[in-house]
Order: structure tokens, then C-alpha cells, then sequence
């Protein structure tokens, strides 16, 4: 596959540069034949089987799920704890750490653990240290594709080679660069369609393809498609073992088979005149000031909360907080009001997909999720990297001792 063909030339330079290594003697090398994609495990068009008809008989956790608005496990509403999602989309940069700072390190759940958010990052202009610094901490990364296009007809025409560059190639950028273990990270949000700097309140879905590359590349959730028709009631998560019926409001839904890879649908908001957004800061008609913001936030929140406490999607950009002081005073306070809710848990879209594969009751949480999520100590040294992106300077800050020698970009995530 791509991604290992890049690693192996990777490997080889590394390799060749550094005689003293030790490692292995150039005589043993075998020369790297032209990357051959049929060879690699990437299923192709004519492998995927087109999903069935959701049998629950067959499809049970933990692995599979049919697509549903009921509680997992067949759990009551009273005794299930309210998941909240906290993502945020694009680079992690210092300018955003400040507000995740601020907003969540000294904020627990009512089982004492630290709250986490998820964060869908896309590559340029990301700072690495920080991204490894919030890893350490417990919080989740996941990915928002390598390039960012903001062209649709790029994500219409890309075929699975391509998402796999995108989202493998990304995977491979954050684990080296942030210096965190790949497999921590296990969800990919396909970017959000922007036209002449407006921001459509839609995302972008490309039939099977992703999702042929989520699984390829081994990793387990997708959150990039919105519902409308399963707001009241919302959708629980789901996997693609089955036929999805979510209805599909942009590009094409996935009709194959996925055994064992989750969605997590993004549930839309309603703005105050009632139109749906699935990212909060695409809603249109939004107040300004900040009691009528968190008001609006939690009209939002209790259509989960009063129905069946399907995990409740805060998803945004941190560019929402910087618009406006008041919509960041109405998140905290938002988030103030969830701390005084004893069933509340702002966890990972990880850490809640781990809650709807074994289901249990608020008394037997800790069975579910039995040690807090796993924080490290912070070890990036972080290097500051000036690098040239199509004849323009790219401070890359990273935790390696040395920088990459170029930029580091779809085919080539590791810049050598
Ligand atoms: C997805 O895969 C199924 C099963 O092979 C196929 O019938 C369907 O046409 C594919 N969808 C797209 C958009 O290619």
C-alpha cells in the first residue's frame, strides 16, 4: 500500500544516510521494486460486497450494530450516563491550545476523570508539540485529511489510493512528528466544503471510498456524515456491517459493507430559525450575546438528553470562540451547566465508542471504562522546522531532533 511504500523508501534513505547504524548492511538490502498497489491489501470496487438488510440476530456487540435510535444494550434511559462529544476541526495551533487549557484541564466527570475533547486536525499550520501535549493528557486525536482541499470535485475524484494518502499519510505524519503511538488513532472527518469563504453547512461524502480506506489503513470510526432525519429521536452510533438507512443529505453514502467500522453520525443542531447545521459554527442564525448562545446550546443538548441520550456532538472549529468572545463564555458556562448533571461524561469519540460496545448501567461504569483515560508524561523537545510549501515559509514545530529535509505532504508524510 501507499503508505508502506513510502515508509520502506523512507527507511532505505534513512538507512543508506547512516552507515554506523548498525542496523542492517547495505548488502542486505533488496532494492525497492516500483510500488505495486495490487500487492498491497487495498480492496478494490469489485471486492466490496453491497450491505444487507440489518439482521440483529447477526449483527450484536461489541462489533456490530444496526443503525438505530435505540439505547444499547436495551438499557433504560434513567440508568445511562449522557455522553457528550467535544471535537473541534483544523490545526492545533498554540493560539487554540490556549482555549482547550483553559476550557478543560481542570474539568472531571462525575467518575473523577479528566473531561476529553477530540480533535480532527488537519496538517499546515499545526504545532506537533502541542498535538503530542494533548495527547499526553488523555485527550484524542484524530484526522481531518493531509491537504484540507477545500474543493469538492477533489473529494468526488479522489479514489481509495488517494483517501488512503490523505488519512493514512496524515496518521503517519502525527505519529512521527507528534511522537505518539499510531495506533491511538483511530478516527478520520473528511473536510468541510468552503465556497468563496463561506462555509457550507455541509459536509462531503464519497460513496465507498473513505471508508474503504478507513478500513484498509486499520482504523475503526468515521464522523463526517450528518442526519436531519434522525435528530428527535437522534442516531446512536452504528456500524456499516449492514445497510445504513441514515438518510444522505451530500455526496454519496457508503453502500458496501464495513464489518466492524463505526459512524458516529454527526447529529445536526437546529438553529433559532430552525434550520439544521451539523457543525455549530456553519449554523446560520445564531444569537450574539451570551445568556440567548447558551440557551440555544442547550435547546440542542436536551433534545438528547430528554429522548435517548445518544451522544450529544459539540463539533467546531476554534475559529468560533476567536469570532466572538461570547460564544467561548457561553461554551464554558455550557460546560459549567454539564458538570452540575450527575450522568453527564464529556468523553472521546474513542472512549465513547467504547461505552456503546459494552453497555452498562450508570452504577456499573467503572466495568466500561475501568482506569481514566491513559495520559503520558509530556516528552516532546519540541524543534521548530522553517520549510518551503510552494515558494512559501512553513514553521513546522515538531518533537524530532531534526527536521524533515522537505515539507511534509501527501506521498511523502514523513518529508524525506
Ligand atoms: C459501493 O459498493 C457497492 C458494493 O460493491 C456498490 O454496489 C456501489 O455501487 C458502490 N458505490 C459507489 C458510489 O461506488
Amino acid at each position: 500500500m501507499i503508505k508502506f511504500c513510502v515508509l520502506l523508501a523512507a527507511i532505505l534513505v534513512l538507512v543508506s544516510s547512516t552507515p554506523k547504524s548498525g542496523i542492517s548492511r547495505a548488502d542486505d538490502l533488496v532494492l525497492a521494486e516500483a510500488c505495486d498497489a495490487s500487492a498491497s491489501g487495498i480492496s478494490r470496487a469489485d471486492d466490496l460486497v453491497l450491505a444487507e438488510a440489518c439482521d440483529a440476530s447477526a449483527c450484536s456487540l461489541p462489533d456490530c450494530r444496526c443503525m438505530s435510535t435505540d439505547i444499547p444494550g436495551g438499557l433504560d434511559i434513567s440508568e445511562i450516563p449522557q455522553i457528550v462529544l467535544l471535537t473541534f476541526d483544523d490545526a492545533i495551533t498554540a493560539l487554540n491550545y490556549a482555549y482547550y487549557e483553559d476550557a478543560f484541564f481542570t474539568r472531571t466527570n462525575p467518575d473523577g476523570c479528566p473531561v476529553q475533547a477530540t480533535y480532527f486536525m488537519s496538517h499546515e499550520y499545526t504545532d506537533y508539540s502541542k498535538v503530542h501535549d494533548l495527547h499526553a493528557r488523555g485527550h484524542e486525536i484524530a484526522l481531518h485529511s493531509i491537504t484540507h482541499e477545500p474543493y469538492t470535485a477533489y473529494w468526488d475524484e479522489l479514489d481509495v489510493e488517494g483517501y488512503i494518502a490523505e488519512f493514512g499519510g496524515e496518521r503517519d505524519i502525527v505519529s512521527h512528528f507528534a511522537d505518539i503511538p499510531e495506533d491511538d488513532i483511530q478516527g478520520i472527518r473528511i473536510p468541510l466544503l468552503q465556497l468563496a469563504g463561506i462555509r457550507i453547512p455541509l459536509l462531503q461524502l464519497a460513496g465507498n471510498k473513505s471508508f474503504q480506506a478507513l478500513q484498509t489503513i486499520g482504523m475503526k470510526y468515521d464522523c463526517s456524515w450528518p442526519t436531519q432525519s434522525y435528530m428527535d429521536p437522534p442516531l446512536w452510533p452504528y456500524t456499516l456491517d449492514y445497510k445504513s438507512e441514515q438518510d444522505c443529505p451530500i455526496g454519496e453514502c457508503p453502500t458496501a459493507s464495513f464489518p466492524g467500522i463505526w459512524v458516529q453520525p454527526m447529529v445536526n443542531w437546529r438553529d433559532t430559525s430552525g434550520y439544521v447545521c451539523s457543525m455549530v459554527d456553519a449554523c446560520i442564525f445564531v444569537p450574539t450575546e451570551t445568556d440567548e448562545i447558551l440557551e440555544f446550546i442547550k435547546t440542542n443538548f436536551h433534545r438528547h438528553y430528554d429522548s435517548n441520550k445518544a451522544p450529544f456532538g459539540f463539533y467546531m472549529h476554534a475559529a468560533w470562540f476567536q469570532s466572538n468572545p461570547n460564544n467561548y463564555e457561553a461554551y464554558l458556562q455550557f460546560l459549567d451547566y454539564l458538570e452540575s448533571l450527575n450522568d453527564v461524561y464529556i468523553v472521546s469519540i474513542q472512549r465513547a465508542l467504547e461505552w456503546v460496545q459494552n453497555p452498562k448501567s450508570l452504577d456499573e461504569i467503572s466495568s466500561v471504562w475501568s482506569s481514566c483515560p491513559a495520559t503520558t508524561e509530556a516528552s516532546c523537545t519540541s524543534t521548530s522546522c522553517a520549510l518551503d510549501k510552494d515558494g512559501e515559509a512553513r514553521y513546522m514545530v515538531q518533537c524530532r531532533n531534526s527536521c524533515p529535509s522537505v515539507y511534509p505532504w501527501l506521498n511523502n508524510p514523513l518529508g524525506v
